[in-house]
């Protein structure tokens, strides 16, 4: 062995220890083996001054003695408010803690809320409400983990947050995105912590770890150098330990996504049920403009019917923006005409048409046969 792959060893022998404190919450011993092995990368550093490489270890020293710093002043924080020992956190700073940076909560959408996707509810009822109703039916388990995947606006956040509503449990939704950006640094013990607290009140509530636009912590794992495939592993790591045969919580992780296609087999394998949620079709469509239109006077040449046909390729939040419009075209009327006190008129056909022709679907035929081409090779619903 030569002596830069010697250092090089050694390197990564103390960069690991600082991954496994990191990991077990002990941040004080974390940040002395980043800072050993960056102590060790700038020798390399030093050895090989002329040559090409020598940056890269410059800048990767840079980066764990930057990840230490964070680790110190971590630790400080944690101390001055009192807990240095993550494990004797009780339930209540548990609990603070996830508050504090995500929405839990039981949302008020219930099934009957969403229009259509008979499909999808039976598909849920089968894998969650039954289950959680009458888990001695279930002797060879079901599955925790759920994949909602299709086209922008056509309920899968609905879905997901009525499921929780159902069950009368508890919704922890967890933004992918936000976790990339604004959890930067923080993002694998936040979702340890989640995870954490899942685990506690899963015992005796039913939990829907809710993550949405899952597909936003692969995008960052495709080109990442560092840091984020360790949020990632985290990931799958908790939701294996939810997977783990003969438990008998009801902790569910649900995840959401439009882009099914960026996820990895490795991901996909702890989703046992992936569920379309299918742009509506001619009859889901009448049926959410009679839904959106219950609370609108309607002129009597409207035909909800026709407007149904007009409407293909456009989503259900697309539906119910149109039917806004339409009735906000009546207010503004209202408002024009200075009768500020009176009743708008009803909403005509005009109405619907001048608004149908002034927006665009925003689903098209390829993106829906890029679904159902992904639905054949990858879907599980049953
Ligand atoms: N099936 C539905 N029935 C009634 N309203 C719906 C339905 N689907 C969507 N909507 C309306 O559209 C809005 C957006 O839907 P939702 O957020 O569930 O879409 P999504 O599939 O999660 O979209 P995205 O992929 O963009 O996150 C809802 O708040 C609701 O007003
Ligand atoms: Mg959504």
């Amino acid at each position: 062995m030569s002596s830069k792959e010697y250092l090089e060893a050694l390197a990564r022998k103390y960069l690991n220890e600082a991954l496994i404190n990191e990991r077990t919450g002990n941040k004080i011993d974390a940040a002395k083996n980043y800072r050993k092995a960056a102590e060790i990368m700038m020798r390399i550093f030093e050895y090989y001054r002329n040559s090409p490489m020598s940056d890269m270890y410059r800048n990767i020293a840079e980066s764990y003695i930057k990840r230490a710093q964070e680790l110190e002043e971590e630790s400080k924080e944690s101390i001055s408010i009192g807990s240095g020992n993550r494990d004797e956190i009780n339930t209540t700073n548990l609990e603070e803690a996830v508050k504090s940076y995500i929405v839990v909560e039981k949302p008020n959408i219930r099934f009957e809320d969403i229009v259509g996707l008979d499909e999808a509810k039976q598909a849920i009822m089968d894998s969650i409400i039954y289950p959680v109703k009458r888990p001695d039916l279930f002797p060879l388990g079901w599955p925790r983990g759920i994949l909602l995947y299709g086209p922008p606006g056509c309920g899968k956040t609905m879905l997901a947050a009525a499921v929780a509503n159902e069950i009368d449990g508890i919704f922890m939704k967890i933004d992918a995105s936000n976790i990339m950006s604004k959890w930067l640094g923080e993002a694998e013990k936040r979702i340890a912590t989640i995870f954490r607290y899942a685990r506690n009140v899963g015992e005796k509530k039913p939990v829907i770890i809710f993550i949405d636009e899952a597909d936003s912590l692969l995008g960052a794992y495709e080109h990442e150098i560092g840091g984020e495939a360790r949020v990632r592993n985290q990931l799958l790591e908790e939701i294996d330990g939810i997977n783990e045969k003969g438990k008998k919580h009801f902790i569910y992780v649900i995840a959401a996504t439009n882009k099914p296609w960026k996820f990895d087999i490795g991901f996909l394998r702890r989703f046992q049920k992936r569920i379309y949620i299918p742009p509506p079709d001619k009859e889901a469509r009448k049926q959410l403009l009679e839904y959106y239109t219950k609370f609108i006077r309607l002129a009597p040449n409207v035909n909800l019917d026709e407007v149904a046909e007009k409407t293909e390729g456009y989503s259900a939040s697309d539906i119910r923006d149109i039917v806004l419009e339409a009735y906000l075209r009546t207010i503004r009327e209202l408002f024009k005409s200075g009768n500020i006190n009176g009743e708008p008129r009803p909403v005509d056909m005009n109405d619907f048409i001048a608004v149908i022709s002034k927006r665009k679907p925003s689903i098209s035929k390829e993106l829906v046969k890029l679904y159902e081409q992904w639905a054949q090779n990858y879907g599980a619903t049953a």
